[in-house]
């Protein structure tokens, strides 16, 4: 699959094929979080695998946003500290190791965890110490065949790109 098609297929995805995910392609999804760019460089994550059925089900209890966690083979908590644009260089990490998934037959959903005590109970559970920050907890797997017919909604181009000046909206050809 090449970029172009990567990036216009990709959906999210909260329902998993029960397969194990081959270690080999949880170090190819790593290695893509690992060559992200970051703030001068400082590359402030940390990334937790967790492939224990009991653990993935107790984080899905936990997750109000994300219960589906439960059910996946896979996850990948993703941890930042000392960050200096910290969603930013969240964001570029989690995405390509997103969009590596998704090249692979995997997809993933980012779940968020706003309320402060599910973030504590993740990072007791994970044993992470407190000054780190949990961004998400990525759940990964193989993707179901009934994912093939599903249209993502997005706004129109010209609602969203200008040609040359704001408000001439760019036309896509
Ligand atoms: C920052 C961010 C937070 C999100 N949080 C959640 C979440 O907590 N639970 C969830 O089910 N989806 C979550 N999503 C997934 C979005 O709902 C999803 O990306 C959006 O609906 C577009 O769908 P698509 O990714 O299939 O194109 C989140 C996405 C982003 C980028």
């Amino acid at each position: 699959m090449d970029v172009y098609e990567c990036l216009n297929t990709r959906l999210t995805i909260r329902e998993f094929k029960p397969d194990r995910v081959p270690i080999d392609v949880t170090t190819k999804i790593l290695q893509a979080g690992r060559g992200a760019p970051s703030s001068r460089n400082r590359q402030p994550w940390h990334f937790v695998v967790i492939t224990d059925s009991d653990m993935l089900k107790e984080i899905g209890a936990i997750a109000e946003s994300g219960p589906f966690i439960a059910g996946a083979p896979m996850a990948i908590a993703v941890f930042m500290r000392d960050a200096e644009r910290l969603d930013l260089d969240a964001g570029r990490a989690i995405q390509q190791m997103e969009i590596m998934a998704w090249s692979l037959g995997l997809g993933t959903c980012f779940v968020g965890f706003s309320d402060p005590k599910a973030e504590l109970q993740v990072k007791q559970m994970l044993g992470v110490p407190m000054d780190f920050d949990l961004i998400t907890v990525l759940p990964f797997g193989y993707r179901l065949d009934s994912v093939r017919g599903r249209n993502r909604k997005r706004k129109p181009m010209s609602a969203i790109a200008h040609m040359g000046r704001f408000g001439y909206p760019y036309l896509a050809r």
